[in-house]
């Protein structure tokens, strides 16, 4: 099975991990690594606030604070991170069986202390997620406490020019900078182009790793490859023009010249957030 290799491995490899079996990064590192992200550099968390770690110590382990997808703030208790991040495959368990999921804010090392940890306190799962195209890769977390409001980015509507093809956008996130399971340690982010779905459309007619569908999806990366998110970014946010346009979802391998990365289009899945944030907001009030 070639579905979503890279949470699998990524799940499995943490698990040991956390048993001891392996050392930690243990995996040979090719030359020129430097990655979030793939091609990326180091950056600081207080500068991105909206970016979060999405962590469970009990699955993951905790030599990385337990990271194992990203997250953005679109509100102060508010988190959108993607669908596959709380399946079974990555998770090792059903969801409702992870008792410390948490999001990890305002900390840029993994390792140090700083920024805050706050618990999950409900998850909707878009029921629509198809996990063989990968469309409707969404989950929206709400939080046990608020963040502070300067932390939340603006999601951009569907007409926003932020989606154009040729825009420059910026991908974050904590994951492999290699592709052979180097995980970061510190928030990366890397610099990529929004890409017309033609170029999409034609990477990923359909295969074991997803079909690209237009609409719900968002392509973007570099035509020569290069600079791209991989595993461990996944859920965490692409922004153009100080607005969230994307979520990492999928691609095949990262990096390579004509495999762009695809993202959860933020313009198709702003409506159900926005109402999920109202029934939150109500119910934060009663
Ligand atoms: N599915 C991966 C994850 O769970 C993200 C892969 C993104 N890949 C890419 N080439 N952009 O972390």
């Amino acid at each position: 099975m070639r579905r979503r290799p890279f949470a699998r491995t990524l799940s499995a490899a943490l698990a040991l991990l956390a048993a001891g079996v392996v050392a930690p990064l243990a995996a040979p590192v090719p030359a020129a690594a430097d990655g979030v992200v793939i091609g990326g550099r180091p950056v600081q968390a207080s500068e991105h606030p909206w970016v979060v770690a999405l962590a469970s110590r009990d699955r993951f382990g905790g030599t990385r604070a337990g990271q194992f997808c990203g997250g953005a703030v679109v509100g102060t208790r508010t988190v959108l991170t993607a669908a596959h991040c709380l399946s079974r495959e990555v998770l090792g368990v059903p969801l409702n069986e992870v008792s410390d999921l948490r999001i990890i804010a305002g900390r840029g090392d993994l390792r140090a202390a700083g920024g805050r940890e706050v618990a999950v306190q409900g998850v909707w799962t878009n029921a629509e997620y198809d996990s063989f195209t990968n469309a409707g890769d969404v989950a929206v977390l709400t939080l046990a406490r608020p963040l502070p409001a300067s932390a939340v980015i603006p999601m951009a509507g569907p007409d926003d020019a932020a989606y154009e093809p040729g825009m420059t956008a910026s991908v974050f996130g904590w994951g492999d900078t290699t592709g052979a399971g180097n995980y970061a340690r510190t928030l990366r982010a890397a610099r990529v182009k929004v890409l017309p779905d033609g170029i999409c459309e034609e990477a990923y007619p359909g295969s074991a790793d997803g079909t690209y569908l237009a609409g719900p999806m968002l392509c973007a990366g570099e035509l020569s490859g290069g600079r791209d998110a991989c595993q461990g970014d996944s859920g965490g946010p692409l922004v153009a023009r100080g607005r969230l346009i994307g979520l990492v979802s999928w691609g095949s391998g990262c990096g390579e010249a004509g495999s762009p990365g695809v993202y959860t289009r933020i313009s198709d899945v702003v409506p159900r957030v926005a109402d999920l944030m109202r029934v939150a907001g109500a119910t934060a009030r009663e």
